[in-house]
């Protein structure tokens, strides 16, 4: 591959990211303005900095040319929203029993992040306030002032309590990034983030600024866990990072995590009557899993704000989004290819996941369908062999977080392409195990069981929630390799 001269801008760093690789240039240097403390409102900051003030605002709007992302058609279009359960039907069996099942988009702007959450069905905030924990920029606030309550008590009730109430659906702003003394980043969710990395053996009083450029992000694009009580009341939220290590947060701790307390259960799936835990837009997590990137040195901000001519002045681009929807800006730090060479090489690797994404969804997807089965034979009095069921339950859990934690992470595959690849790949082999021992299990009880399990999508697909969503099959992700999905 065609690099760059690489250009170091910080010395070696503290925490082994910069083994080698480039750093990209530097924004130039503005002067700092006083904002006074606990400013909130980025009008105010806007005051000190319009340049990236106007663009952080443009995070309303969708692109100038819709259709650059193949997959993350989220804010193409202001008027409807890209539901990702007509994307990857099977996700609408997988996930009916909760909100997820009910509504679920693709991501757009972050401007439109609170609204969005008023916007959809309402059981996607039945967890409570805790839901704002990601979205407003008032979560400390919130948190001090309410105390545990603040986890459980109904989200519209506490998106009452913030305190500048024309700000109530404010999304992430300037001060979640930013220190208002020098403008220097800053982690504003030490109640999560910091939480977390301590737990995996990180100084939070020693972070870099290189590592700030990513960890800013994964404030909020981390996978998390609302704990639930007996009456299954949200009573807290946190990264399930415990037993990782930095650069190597894995799919296989945040389960062990997940599944070691019952607490940890937040929803009863339909389909299998399981109670589940739940994965949620791991990004950091991908990324930061040894990644061809992350080891070159890139951060978040790298490829997501790259810098940007507005006039005489140089800066941050705060008008975030995909980078194919950005000229592929910040890859030319880097790379010499060309951005269109670039965008094939990300599609490229796209499609390779979607493609496995679907096939370790559907495989999930039969097994749950057996497990229906199952539960009604037992129901009819037949006697299940207890150490097949108990395997295949086995079995089924690590294949349904597996494909789940890739799905929904938000980059389809590109952040870390082989490690995307390693767990689908886990996802389908649990899954065909899982299928071989519940249909002995079946055959040995006397039940028959078709070749073809007929997993009844319409049913879930169909009048979801209060707003009675249809299946929009316009939306539908075709196999990319071209292979028939429900096999
Ligand atoms: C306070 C939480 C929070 C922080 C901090 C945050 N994000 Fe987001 N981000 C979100 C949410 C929530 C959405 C989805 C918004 C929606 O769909 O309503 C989102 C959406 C996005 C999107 C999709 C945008 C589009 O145009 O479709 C990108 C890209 C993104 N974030 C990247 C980043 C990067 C890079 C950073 C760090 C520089 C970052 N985010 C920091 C919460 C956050
Ligand atoms: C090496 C470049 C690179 C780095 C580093 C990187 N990303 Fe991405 N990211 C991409 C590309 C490419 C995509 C796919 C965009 C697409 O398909 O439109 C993407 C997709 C995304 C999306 C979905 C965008 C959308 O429009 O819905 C989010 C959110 C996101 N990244 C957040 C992050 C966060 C958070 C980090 C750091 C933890 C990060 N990215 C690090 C290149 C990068
Ligand atoms: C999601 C996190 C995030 C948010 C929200 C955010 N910024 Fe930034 N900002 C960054 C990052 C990352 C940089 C690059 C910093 C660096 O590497 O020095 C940056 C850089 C800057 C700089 C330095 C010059 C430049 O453009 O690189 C200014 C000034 C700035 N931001 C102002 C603002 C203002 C004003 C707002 C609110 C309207 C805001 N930022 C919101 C993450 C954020
Ligand atoms: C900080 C520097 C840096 C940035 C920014 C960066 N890359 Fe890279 N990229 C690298 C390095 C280093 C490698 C490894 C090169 C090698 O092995 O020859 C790499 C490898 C790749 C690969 C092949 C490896 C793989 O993961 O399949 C692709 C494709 C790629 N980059 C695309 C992109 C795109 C697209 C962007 C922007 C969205 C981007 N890169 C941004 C440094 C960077």
């Amino acid at each position: 591959m065609k690099m760059r001269t690489v250009v170091f801008v910080v010395a070696a760093a503290g925490m082994g990211l910069f083994a080698g690789g480039c750093s990209p240039q530097k924004a130039e240097q503005v002067k700092t303005v006083q904002i006074a403390d606990g400013t909130i409102d980025p009008a105010e900051w806007g005051k000190a900095y319009p340049v990236e003030y106007e663009m952080w605002k443009k995070t309303a709007d969708a692109p100038e040319t819709p259709g650059l992302s193949k997959y993350k058609r989220g804010n193409d279009n202001p008027k409807s929203m890209v539901d990702k359960l007509s994307e990857y039907p099977y996700l609408a069996l997988l996930f009916n029993g909760w909100g997820f099942g009910i509504g679920y988009n693709e991501p757009r702007g972050h401007s439109h992040m609170v609204q969005d959450q008023l916007d959809i069905d309402a059981s996607r905030v039945k967890a409570g306030g805790v839901c704002l924990t990601c979205k407003t920029p008032y979560v400390n606030h919130l948190v001090k002032t309410m105390g545990p309550d603040y986890y459980k008590t109904p989200y519209k009730e506490v998106l009452a309590k913030i305190p500048d109430q024309k700000n109530a659906t404010l999304s992430v702003s300037c001060s979640d990034c930013h220190n208002n003394k020098d403008m220097s980043l800053m982690l504003s969710r030490d109640f999560t983030l910091g939480a977390a990395l301590r737990d995996i053996g990180v100084d939070t009083t020693k972070l870099d600024h290189q590592t700030k450029r990513t960890l800013v992000c994964a404030q909020c694009h981390v996978t998390y866990v609302i704990p639930k009580d007996k009456e299954m009341h949200s009573t807290g939220v946190f990264f399930p990072w415990q037993g990782s290590k930095l650069g190597n947060i894995t799919i296989e701790n945040i389960i062990k995590k997940i599944q070691s307390d019952p607490a940890y259960g937040e929803w009863k799936q339909t389909v299998t009557g399981f109670k589940l835990g739940f994965i949620r837009h791991p990004e950091y997590e991908l990324f930061s899993n040894n990644s061809v990137h992350w080891k070159a040195g890139a951060s978040c901000a790298d490829c997501h704000m790259p810098y940007t001519k507005v006039g005489s002045h140089k800066a941050s681009d705060h008008r975030i989004t995909s980078p194919l929807k950005n000229g592929l800006k910040g890859c030319l730090q880097c790379h010499a290819e060309s951005p269109e060479w670039l965008k094939g090489q990300v599609i490229a690797i796209q499609d390779r996941t979607v493609s496995l994404q679907i096939r370790a969804g559907y495989a999930t997807a039969t097994v749950a369908k057996l497990f229906e089965m199952t539960h009604k034979a037992q129901a009819a009095g037949k006697t299940i062999d207890k150490g097949l069921y108990d395997k295949a339950k086995e079995y089924y859990e690590e294949a349904f977080y597996r494909c789940t934690f890739i799905g929904a992470e938000n980059s389809v595959g590109f952040h870390n392409p082989s490690e995307s690849m390693r767990v689908l790949g886990d996802s389908v082999a649990f899954a065909t195990k899982a299928e071989g021992l519940l249909r002995q299990a079946l055959a040995q009880a006397g039940v028959s069981v078709p070749a073809k399990v007929d997993l009844e999508l319409a049913k879930y697909l169909n009048d979801r929630g209060a707003g009675k969503l249809k299946f929009r099959k316009e939306l539908e992700l075709p196999d990319p390799s071209g292979v028939q999905n429900r096999f």
